[in-house]
Parts: C-alpha cells; structure tokens; sequence
C-alpha cells in the first residue's frame, strides 16, 4: 500500500476487538514516534504506553473515548524540551507531539490496527490520575486496537472541505 492509499484508508476507529497488541506491532508504533521530526530535533516527546487493566481504567476516567481499545498511548511533550521561537517565544511542544501522534497513527495503519486522536479530556485531571511531572504537557491520547469486525467510519469522515477552500495560490491576502 502507497502513502495516497494508506491516507484514504484510514479513518477513526472507535470500535475495537478484545484483543491485546502484539510487542512487534507496539514496537513499531514506538518506532515511528521516536523517527518522527520534531523542531530543533529536540525531542521533547514523552510517551505513555497504557495496557494494563489499571491504566485503561484510569484512561476511562479522564475520558469517555477509550472506545474499548486495549491500548492506549499519552502522547506528552516535556515543557524543558520544547524548542522556542525567539521572534514571539512561542514553542515547538504541539507541533512536535502532534507530527509524532500522526505517524504512530500511520504506522499502526499500516500494520492493520486502528486508532482514533483524543483530545478530549481535562488536563488537570490527567494530570492527577497519571500523576504527571509538572514539566509534562499532555497532548493527544491514541486509543489504538484491532477494528472490530463491524468497525466503520464515522459520518464526518466523509464530509471533507473543498480544495478551493482550504489552499490558496500566490496570495491569501483576499481571505476568506
Ligand atoms: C486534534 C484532534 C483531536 C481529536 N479529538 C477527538 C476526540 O477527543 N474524540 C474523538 O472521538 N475523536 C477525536 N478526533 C477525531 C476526529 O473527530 C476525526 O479525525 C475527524 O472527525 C475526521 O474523521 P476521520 O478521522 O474518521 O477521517 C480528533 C482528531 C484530531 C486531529
């Protein structure tokens, strides 16, 4: 499967099969985050990797969108990592943690597991639950898992912008 095909075909799985994630298939999704391009190549990534009935359970209470999946990774980045723009100090940490997220996305694609991003959730108690280091900034969690049989992607999955609207050539100065 080409890159165009791997990105049409996935979507967010939120429905998943009771079934644990081989070591060779976490190690490639662990592999990808580490290979992932980050600013300064600073690597501020800090990922949790949650497989155990205890960690799941406190995943289901920070959020309601586990979806049953039998692994789930806390993308994080380290505050003291991040790289810092120095014309208006703003920082690499989404950014990096967000390309790192994307490509543990693909390779868990490739290698036929489903995930969906999860934003949802309240740092605070993230914070409390994994009792996470200050300098730790919880970005994405990625519940990842086998797709159930009758798995399917959601509606919006289909409803995708047009091209013209969202890229402009030579000149944005008229948008929108
Ligand atoms: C930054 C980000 C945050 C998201 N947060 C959630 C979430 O908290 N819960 C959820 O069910 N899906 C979440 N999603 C998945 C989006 O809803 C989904 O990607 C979008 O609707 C397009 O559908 P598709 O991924 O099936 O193509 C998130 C996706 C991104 C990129």
């Amino acid at each position: 499967m080409d890159f165009k095909e791997l990105a049409a075909k996935r979507y967010s799985v939120r429905k998943f099969l009771d079934k644990p994630v081989d070591k060779e298939k976490l190690d490639l999704i662990l592999a990808a985050a580490q290979n992932a391009p980050t600013a300064h190549n600073r690597q501020p990534q800090r990922i949790l990797v949650i497989d155990q009935a205890a960690g799941l359970a406190k995943v289901d209470i920070v959020t309601r969108c586990r979806f049953g999946a039998p692994l789930v990774f806390m993308i994080c980045y380290d505050k003291t990592e991040v790289s810092i723009r120095k014309y208006d100090q703003e920082n690499s940490g989404w950014v990096d943690a967000s390309i790192v997220t994307t490509q543990m996305m693909f390779q868990a694609e490739d290698i036929g597991l489903g995930t969906t991003w999860v934003m949802h959730f309240d740092p605070a108690k993230v914070r409390e639950q994994f009792q996470l280091p200050e300098q730790l900034f919880p970005v994405a969690f990625l519940p990842t898992g086998y797709p159930a049989a009758d798995a399917a992607p959601s509606e919006l999955h289909f409803q995708r912008h047009p091209l013209d609207k969202l890229v402009y050539y030579g000149s944005i100065a008229q948008y929108p």
